[in-house]
């Protein structure tokens, strides 16, 4: 794992901003794996703004979002069908066919992972997966005691999960209780991870995932099993990390060899 503390929540954006970017510069055709919620957004923003600045061309980039709640429409204003419209497709020139959101509405919701799986798998895979992290330690929907060998499923919220995002509904009572998440096996077989926190709440996670045993209980420690996992924190989600001098240590003299590599 590479472990980058960035000053704060913009220069933690524009650091990611810059990975995406270089990402799709390299590849003009990449599948990108996307993340919702609050942590990303500064990245969309400044995707947003390159494409308005015509310096990034998404015509041939593919996407696939991590998850999606069961039984929101995608016109109602918390399904995340919605959210990527609104922060991210809506204003660059993606091929709506090279869109993918699990179907939160699928009749048969079992053949609806198995469908989304196997559209990653005729993509060639995930290039470049941008993940957040919950309180709990998830990633995607994959809540405490996910498998770690898990595919796309139907993950059941946990009450913290339910507190967490019902801000963006009217009361708790109105957040699902489901949704389709990529499991932890599909995000590991992503060429690159890049897990992105920020702020003192998210602190605690990021020293269990990063510091911690690998476990189920804390599914984005699975990342340390992952050969090109980022984790890219500001100084307020990196405060309670027992070894902080090191990674600033081991970035620095990275940033000395890098002409070398
Ligand atoms: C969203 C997702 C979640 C969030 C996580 C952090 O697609 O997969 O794992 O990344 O809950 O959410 P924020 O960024 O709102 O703190």
């Amino acid at each position: 794992m590479d472990i980058i503390i960035a000053s704060d929540y913009e220069d933690l954006s524009d650091r990611a901003h810059r990975m995406v970017l270089t990402q799709m510069e390299e590849h003009t055709r990449t599948v990108l794996g996307l993340a919702t919620g609050s942590t990303p957004e500064g990245l969309y923003e400044r995707l947003v703004a390159d494409h308005r600045g015509e310096e990034v061309d998404f015509s041939k980039t593919i996407t696939f979002n991590l998850d999606e709640y069961v039984g929101l429409d995608p016109s109602h204003e918390q399904s995340y069908h919605y959210f990527m419209h609104e922060k991210l497709f809506d204003h660059v020139n993606i091929n709506p066919s090279n869109i993918h959101l699990p179907n939160g509405q699928a009749l048969n919701l079992t053949h609806e992972c198995e469908r989304y799986e196997a559209a990653i798998d005729r993509a060639g895979g995930i290039d470049l997966q941008v993940l957040g992290i919950g309180r709990d330690g998830h990633i995607g929907f994959n809540e405490p005691t996910t498998s770690l060998q898990s595919r796309t499923h139907i993950a059941t919220l946990t009450p913290e999960t339910v507190e967490d995002n019902a801000r963006f509904f009217d009361s708790k009572e109105d957040v699902p209780r489901f949704a389709i998440t990529m499991g932890i096996r599909t995000i590991l077989d992503a060429q690159k991870c890049i897990l992105m926190a920020s702020g003192e709440h998210k602190a605690e996670a990021v020293r269990r995932a990063v510091e911690g045993p690998v476990t189920a209980s804390v599914t984005a420690s699975a990342l340390q099993m992952h050969r090109n996992a980022i984790v890219l924190i500001d100084e307020a989600a990196a405060s309670a990390l027992e070894r902080k001098d090191y990674y600033r240590w081991i970035q620095e003299n990275k940033e000395r060899l890098a002409g070398r590599l």
